[in-house]
């Protein structure tokens, strides 16, 4: 059996190279306040993978994407293991539209700072009179440049984004622009719809798209997974304040109680942790984790 390395190990996620295929395995790491936890939050990595193959099945009439299989049989030898069981995706290797695609249905956090003092959001001007936390009138598309390792993402306008696309790909520009917009706001309302009636608000969430060798655009990394997003419990949600986080409130706010816990968790919070997961995947997809 060949031993495989990581090509690259994010905070939570580790990338394989498979030649002409890619494999993201989401690990059980959780981080808080930008910071990994020294905890492992058992089966958060599988919840988030079946997750994302639970949006990327229901939106694939939408746009592409890069799921091959979450099946480790179909995947090198080297993940047929407990390990790698559940958690791990095989994908497709696009080349990456430098470009998050970000979009916005209800105005909280950074979004909401910048409407107080402004009353825009990445330059886009919202009705007055908004509360912390209120559902937007329309979502809207707020895209960032993808940083190169170490550097920011920068937040720029629409027009922007055709810029920016221009200069990695002379001629597209505008094309590409458009269609990460159009899909990214298609993709978000027809499945913050659904979350919604099984009780879960997406706040925000962030896509990346990439192209694959026939030049088509195709949506790759996680999606919608509370990793990438924002999730809420819809019950108890309430405008004119910040809204719990569905999966980490409670480590957050333990942490927030233990300054000199040393970024570890007692196993109670940690399995509170675990069942938070489990019921939001249960209650997006209507079914108990296999
Ligand atoms: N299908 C794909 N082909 C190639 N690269 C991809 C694909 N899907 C996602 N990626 C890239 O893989 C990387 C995943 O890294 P990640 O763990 O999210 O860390 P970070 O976002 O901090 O770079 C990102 O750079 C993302 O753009
Ligand atoms: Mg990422």
């Amino acid at each position: 059996m060949q031993e495989m390395k990581p090509i690259k190990e994010g905070k939570v996620r580790e990338i394989y190279d498979n030649g002409d295929s890619l494999i993201m395995v989401a690990t059980d790491r959780i981080s808080c306040f930008d910071e990994i936890l020294n905890n492992q939050v058992t089966k958060k990595g599988t919840v988030l993978t079946q997750m994302s193959k639970f949006w990327f099945d229901m939106t694939k009439d939408i746009v592409p994407n890069h799921m091959i299989s979450v099946d480790v049989k179909d995947m090198p030898e080297f993940f047929q293991r407990p390990e790698f069981d559940g958690n791990s995706m095989l994908c497709r290797k696009l080349n990456m539209l430098p470009i998050e695609c970000i979009v916005r249905g209800y105005i909280t956090g950074s979004g909401w700072a910048s409407y107080q003092k402004t009353g825009l959001v990445c330059g886009i001007r919202l009705p007055e009179g908004l509360k912390e936390s209120d559902r937007l009138p329309e979502p809207i598309y707020t895209p960032s440049t993808k940083a190169e390792q170490g550097e920011h993402d920068e937040n720029i306008s629409y027009e922007q984004s055709i810029a920016h696309l221009e200069k990695f790909f002379p001629g597209k520009g505008e094309e590409y622009a458009q269609k990460l917009r159009d899909y990214t706001l298609a993709l978000y309302k027809k499945c913050a719809e659904y979350a919604l009636s099984r009780g879960i608000i997406i706040a925000d969430t962030k896509f990346e798209f990439g192209l694959d060798e026939n030049g088509v655009i195709v949506l790759g990394d996680e999606m919608l997974t509370p990793d990438s997003s924002r999730f809420w419990p819809a019950e108890g949600y309430e405008p004119g304040h910040g809204q719990p986080s569905f999966d980490k409130q409670i480590a957050r706010d333990w942490l927030k109680a233990n300054p000199d816990s040393n970024w570890t968790l007692p196993q109670e919070i940690v399995d509170k942790t675990i069942a938070k997961y489990l019921e939001g995947y249960e209650m997006l997809t209507g079914e108990k984790l296999a």
